[in-house]
């Protein structure tokens, strides 16, 4: 066997939960690191030491000055990331800014979209707007030229995922805004699943909105999501989802219509999670040290080995095979997919299943190969014993 040095690996002492378990799971919750657990008693000792006064001493401006390490890692400027608690807010944020009722009243967006962004956008048809779907030929990718050709002139926002959350597949986001943009249409790329473990940078890419979270590959934890808004669309956008803190003056108390301030608060609503833009930081922090580039050298690594691991055990693999193509997490279609998952959370071997695509295996940085090796073993020998009829 050859071994191959991994500088990555010295990060694993600072995830307490590596210790005792098989973590393939982070595209579903990114193991928490130690200092996150500081970064808790932080808020808790600042709210218990400071009180009100915290709020001028920093809590007010998190949204953004956390907002700022997502942006390092997604590539925006400073200033251009809004903290919100989740990616069904931020949708909503956004379509709001739009005039449904218009001839230009199209929302196209595919069927590798994650569903909370579908129940948005179906919503909307209330305020006139025209959802259509492209739908993938078979549930797992989806050719860009199917995408391209719906998106026309009536096309007023496009929304894709970066990396489909079902198989891993990456569209080709360039190649979306290109064609919007010629045709007058925006972008709304969701990067929940790509950032932190596929290099993304927004303003290259030149998309008018991204939004995520931490939970996944960020490793920040639930109730902390972000949004961002190409600075050059701010004066034009007014989102109906609102709220004061997106204020010019917040602390005026002006009744009647909002006037917005001229940043990226503008796109916020009320008061925001603090105790989880505490928490988020940690992940933030250590995926800007490690950088994703390296994260992704190593994810690409690691994936491809454990395809060639899968198919060496018979296993189909639902995930595309090249790596350009191919996110962070590695699908297996296993018989019984879902029995398996539990029997193999029974043996501290943490996986997902997703219904029609099968289980999602995904290393991280602090995954080791052996790990990779112990995942595969596991499922063949769940799988060969019958295993799964054990259990309830
Ligand atoms: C691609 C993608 N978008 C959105 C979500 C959910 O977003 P939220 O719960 O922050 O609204 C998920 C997973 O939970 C996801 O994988």
């Amino acid at each position: 066997m050859v071994v191959i040095a991994d500088p990555l690996l010295a990060w694993r002492k600072e995830f307490p939960i590596l210790g005792h378990t098989t973590y393939m799971i982070s595209h579903s919750l990114g193991a928490m690191p130690q200092r996150a657990a500081g970064r808790m008693q932080e808020f808790a000792d600042t709210w218990a030491s400071r009180g009100i006064r915290a709020w001028k001493e920093g809590w007010w401006e998190m949204p953004v000055t956390v907002g700022n390490l997502v942006g390092r890692i997604i590539g925006a400027g400073e200033g251009e990331v809004a903290m919100q608690q989740n990616v069904s807010i931020c949708q909503s944020v956004v379509t709001s800014c739009f005039d449904w009722s218009r001839r230009r009243n199209k929302l196209l967006t595919d069927g590798l979209n994650f569903p909370s962004n579908d129940y948005v956008y179906h919503g909307l048809a209330r305020w006139g707007a025209r959802v259509e779907t492209v739908a993938s030929p078979d549930g797992l990718t989806l050719p860009v030229e199917l995408l391209l050709d719906a998106i026309d002139e009536e096309t007023q926002l496009v929304s894709v995922s970066h990396v489909a959350f079902r198989s891993s597949y990456v569209q080709d986001l360039a190649a979306i805004v290109e064609r919007a943009h010629a045709v007058g249409a925006m972008v709304i790329a969701d990067l929940y699943q790509s950032a932190g473990t596929v290099p993304v940078n927004v303003r290259d890419l030149q998309v008018d909105f991204a939004t995520g979270g931490s939970v996944k590959w960020l490793c920040g934890g639930p109730g902390a999501g972000y949004l961002y808004v190409r600075r050059d669309l701010w004066d034009r956008l007014n989102p109906i989802a609102t709220g004061w803190m997106a204020h010019e003056e917040p602390f005026a108390f002006e009744g009647g219509p909002i006037r917005f301030a001229g940043n990226a608060f503008r796109f916020l609503n009320g008061t925001p999670n603090v105790p989880a833009l505490y928490s988020a930081r940690s992940g933030y922090e250590i995926i800007n040290e490690i950088g994703v580039a390296a994260i992704r050298e190593k994810s690409i690594r690691q994936t491809t080995r454990l395809i060639e691991l899968a198919e060496a055990a018979g296993l189909r693999v639902n995930t595309p095979r090249d790596p350009e193509r191919r996110g962070g997490v590695v699908i297996l279609d296993v018989p019984n997919g879902k029995q398996v998952t539990r029997e193999l959370t029974r043996r501290e071997v943490l996986v997902d299943y997703r219904p029609g695509a099968g289980i999602r295996v995904a290393p991280h940085f602090y995954s080791t190969d052996e790990e990779l090796e112990r995942t595969i073993g596991e499922i063949c020998e769940i799988a060969r014993t019958s295993a799964v009829e054990n259990v309830t």
